[in-house]
């Protein structure tokens, strides 16, 4: 063979090589995307059915979830009322150290979100004279980590903005 068939038969194998583990990446990427989603499904799951399957046997994460939504609610018609948040009346509740339905949402991304959140919260009573703008940016936080976590109450969530002007 000469020298030059040799070396246009090495670059075709090296070619067809680098082809094969190309799209075995690609499946294997596939894979994982799968497989996030269905955890993302089951989670979401987990989340939207445990209200109605089994009211009576929430677990605590959820049940910290029902009293910050009863919460925001009030929060929101004092506010709509022209009236001043007290911090004694909302304590903070420390929903993230509270077993959840699905355990696997105690991730880096969950406990990032719900620290956001609790930074949101704290500005809420840091900023007496302007509680509906923050308010709004604290809602934005629940919304934030459920668009991540559990989508059912999103719509939910979102009634508890105060529109305005
Ligand atoms: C860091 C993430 C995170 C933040 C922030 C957060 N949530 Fe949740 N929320 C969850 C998860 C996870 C669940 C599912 C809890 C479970 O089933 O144990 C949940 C569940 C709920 C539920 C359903 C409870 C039920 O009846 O099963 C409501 C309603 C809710 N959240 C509202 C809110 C509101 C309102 C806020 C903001 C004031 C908020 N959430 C902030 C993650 C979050």
């Amino acid at each position: 063979m000469k020298k030059k068939t040799v070396y246009i038969l090495l670059m075709l194998g090296t070619g067809i090589l680098l082809w094969a583990a190309c799209t075995q990446q690609q499946t294997t990427q596939q894979n994982e995307h799968a497989a996030d989603s269905t955890a993302m499904a089951d989670s979401a799951a987990a989340c939207n059915t445990t209200a109605i399957k089994d009211p009576n046997n929430a677990k605590p994460m959820a049940l910290m979830m029902r009293q910050m939504a009863q919460n925001a609610d009030s929060m929101r018609a004092q506010l709509l009322r022209g009236e001043t948040l007290d911090s004694l009346r909302y304590p903070f509740i420390r929903f993230y150290l509270a077993e959840p339905t699905d355990p696997t949402v105690l991730e880096p991304k969950f406990y990032e979100n719900a620290r956001l959140f609790q930074e949101a919260y704290k500005a809420l009573f840091a900023h007496p004279k302007e509680q509906t703008k923050y308010y709004n940016l604290m809602i934005g936080k629940c919304a934030n980590c459920h668009e991540s976590y559990c989508s059912g109450p999103l719509k939910k969530i979102r009634k508890l903005y105060i529109p305005v002007e």
